[in-house]
């Protein structure tokens, strides 16, 4: 029988990426999204890409009559919550908004799930919960903290979790810890779309390259690094999205039981930020200016994963490398820009 899963914000960055991939190998996906960070034309562009169409719940997962909706009209087997507010500054200048979407969400989806004894659960972590990690490459079993409110609401989700496994012994749950991800889909049709001034890395680099910013500003030359710069674990999108089918794999083959096991999604290699800038350069042929500037507060100096726990739990490991991640952002903001 054809295997449904639901996913929460499964229009957005990560999530289109996911659905792309669950589409891929036959499975109905259901969305859910208030496209409050996703552009509503996301499912015919995932249609577009000739791997099937996605079903639509349009709302807010907050809202237990859109969740009971969804999960009465579709009979889902596992729940990939993607959902969530994703930047930190605003984070810190509003924190409350933070904990009341990321917070009531995860709650009130996991009150959903258990009234519609839905028992698989795979959610959408960060490495962030490492908060300033003491050591690299870093192992799931790291001691775990958070340096912002959107970090807090990351942990606190997982540790909601770990009791809810213990109160419903028959659920389980894999808490992807994602690096850094990058990239876009090989066919050029969904990727990153930053509301205005991008936060991170790549979309500022892409942006650069493509003129719509005049230079970079690299957050600090003055770390214990190499080179100077801040080391992250950039992963490929589409190999992200990839870890997730495999999560679920894992949890529909009845592995997991009352447990919720925590899984770096990373490529267990670092690059510098002016390594990203020269890869990205190489990729786009176009040259990316920058400053070196001060260090970004809240920012460590390196943060790589030790992949291995997912290599073991689900065959999966990253297949795509920086140059690839390049090639593939570059092609998805050139499109953009001729559109
Ligand atoms: N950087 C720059 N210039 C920029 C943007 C970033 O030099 O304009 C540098 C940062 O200082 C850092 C690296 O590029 O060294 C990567 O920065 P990102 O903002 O792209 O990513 P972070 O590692 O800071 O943050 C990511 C996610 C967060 C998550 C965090 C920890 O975006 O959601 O990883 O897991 F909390």
């Amino acid at each position: 029988m054809t295997q449904t899963v639901l996913a929460t914000g499964g229009a957005g960055y990560i999530g289109s990426h996911v659905v792309a991939e669950l589409l891929a190998t036959g499975r109905r996906v259901v969305i859910i999204d208030d496209f409050s960070n996703a552009d509503p034309d996301v499912i015919d562009r995932i249609a577009r890409i000739g791997v099937g169409r996605p079903e639509l719940v349009e709302g807010d997962v907050r809202d237990p009559a859109r969740l009971d909706a969804a999960f009465g009209r579709f009979p889902v087997d596992a729940v990939i919550h993607l959902a969530g507010l994703k930047a930190v500054g605003e984070s810190v200048a509003d924190p409350l908004r933070y904990h009341d979407v990321n917070l009531g969400g995860a709650v009130a989806l996991f009150q959903a799930m258990v009234r519609h004894g839905v028992r698989r659960l795979v959610f959408s972590s960060s490495a962030t919960v490492y908060g300033a990690p003491r050591s690299s490459p870093i192992v799931e079993a790291a001691p775990l903290g958070a340096l912002n409110p959107y970090g807090r609401t990351k942990l606190m989700i997982e540790q909601i979790i770990d009791d809810l496994v213990v109160a419903e012994p028959a659920f389980a749950s894999v808490s992807l810890r994602y690096f850094n991800p990058v990239g876009a889909h090989a066919s050029g049709l969904i990727g990153e779309l930053p509301r205005g001034v991008p936060n991170n890395l790549f979309p500022y680099i892409a942006q650069t390259a493509a003129g719509v910013r005049a230079r970079l500003s690299v957050f600090g030359g003055d770390y214990p690094t190499p080179d100077g710069t801040g080391v992250r674990d950039y992963i490929h999108v589409a190999d992200l999205a990839q870890g997730h089918l495999a999560a679920v794999d894992f949890l529909l083959a009845g592995e997991g039981k009352g447990r919720n096991t925590p899984v770096n999604l990373g490529c267990g290699r670092g690059y510098s930020v002016l390594e990203s800038i020269r890869a990205f350069e190489r990729a786009a042929g176009r040259a990316v200016p920058y400053d070196i500037v001060a260090r970004r507060p809240g920012d460590v100096a390196e943060c790589v994963a030790d992949p291995s726990r997912a290599a073991e739990l689900f065959g999966w490991r990253a297949r795509r490398g920086i140059d690839e991640m390049c090639a593939d952002h570059w092609a998805f903001q050139s499109r953009l820009m001729a559109s």
